[in-house]
């Protein structure tokens, strides 16, 4: 199912407007992540979809069909949530059975369908325990099916890995990813994890005060943000942050405006010659390896930056010439907005 936002705001009773003119759409069939630090308003948005609450202004709609006042039960969204709220006196089973007994479905049809979801979700051996004898992982298999149970238009998700260790969290996302292939069902993810947004996510939307500062293609938010806050937010190591003045007129004249700081990637940074890019003066302080990562600590001026591209080669403690390849070389003018290369309009 499609979802269209229309110039949508949200005012909670206090008084305080947190969701500012979100205007978007969510491709039928699509997983969008919605990410963000906290506060940034992304269970507000999930709730504004869900229905759970309804928008201050402004218009949703759920392919041609206007929703705005429609309450979460006639929307008929599937919802998980960071503590998984399985019923703890029912079995497996009857957990993924309830929301079809509710909804009057007929038994042996119930019992049908769950057993599919429980294959789906793959808890087939464990439909006759109590959630409080399952795992993290699969206690939030069996959410999720649950909330596959009455076939929702849309698949809702706030945070659901958050509660799991760090390797179970990886597993779990590529099975959200293959349960949302499989289903195809339009699928709402909500993190403030970049890279686990980054691995499920068709788009992202990066949402930062109530705003979307951008919405894209998880590749195009790396390759090509929008402002400063995006190129911050989404990579890691963190983007490094220098001061323009650092730089000679040279390489503020590569871009369109009045360039007021300069970002460069850790992976872009390197001691070794690599056309496009620009040069700096930098000194290289160490170089340490982490299993297959490597940092390097530098510091330019006085900037501290870290580069992961830096080879143990680079001579340590003094002045020395560093290359940044060009596509990992931002500009941004004083209010974050980011300045395009001299000449490419695209
Ligand atoms: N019931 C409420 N009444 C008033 N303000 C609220 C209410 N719920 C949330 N807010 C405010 O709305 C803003 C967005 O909150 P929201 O819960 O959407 O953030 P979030 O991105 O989900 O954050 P987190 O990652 O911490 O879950 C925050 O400034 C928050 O303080
Ligand atoms: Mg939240």
């Amino acid at each position: 199912m499609e979802v269209k936002f229309n110039h949508v705001t949200l005012t909670y009773p206090n008084g305080v407007e947190v969701l500012h003119d979100m205007d978007f759409d969510i491709t039928d069939g699509q997983l969008v992540a919605l990410l963000g630090p906290s506060g940034g308003g992304k269970s507000t948005t999930l709730n504004l979809i869900s229905g759970l609450l309804s928008a201050t202004s402004g218009n949703i709609y759920f392919g041609d069909k206007d929703v705005t006042k429609q309450d979460a039960l006639g929307r008929g969204v599937g919802m998980v949530f960071q503590n998984y709220a399985l019923y703890p006196h029912m079995t497996v089973l009857d957990n993924i059975i309830f929301p079809m007994k509710m909804a009057k479905v007929d038994k042996s049809t119930r019992k049908q369908r769950a057993l599919e979801l429980a294959q789906l979700v793959r808890v087939s051996d464990q439909i006759n325990k109590k959630p409080s004898d399952l795992s993290g992982g699969q206690q939030q298999r069996v959410a999720i099916a649950r909330a596959l149970a009455k076939s929702p238009n849309i698949l809702l998700l706030d945070e659901p890995l958050s509660n799991l260790d760090a390797r179970l969290r990886v597993e779990m996302r590529e099975e959200i990813r293959r349960i949302q292939k499989e289903t195809g069902v339009t699928t709402v993810f909500v993190t403030h994890d970049q890279s686990e947004a980054m691995h499920v996510a068709d788009k992202i939307m990066l949402l930062n005060d109530g705003r979307i500062q951008q919405y894209d293609a998880p590749q195009s938010l790396y390759e090509n943000p929008n402002n400063q806050f995006v190129a911050n937010f989404i990579g890691e190591p963190a983007l490094n942050v220098v001061p323009a003045d650092q730089f000679d007129d040279e390489v503020r004249q590569l871009f369109d405006g009045d360039v007021a700081t300069i970002g460069i990637r850790a992976e872009a940074l390197t001691n070794e010659v690599k056309a496009p890019a620009i040069k700096m003066q930098a000194v290289v302080h160490e170089v340490l390896s982490f299993g297959r990562d490597r940092q390097a600590a530098i510091s330019v001026g006085s900037h501290q930056l870290v580069a992961t591209e830096v080879t143990t080669a680079a001579p340590l403690e003094q002045e020395t010439t560093l290359f940044a390849a060009l596509s990992g070389v931002y500009a941004f003018d004083q209010s974050g907005q980011r300045l395009p290369l001299r000449g490419d309009h695209a």
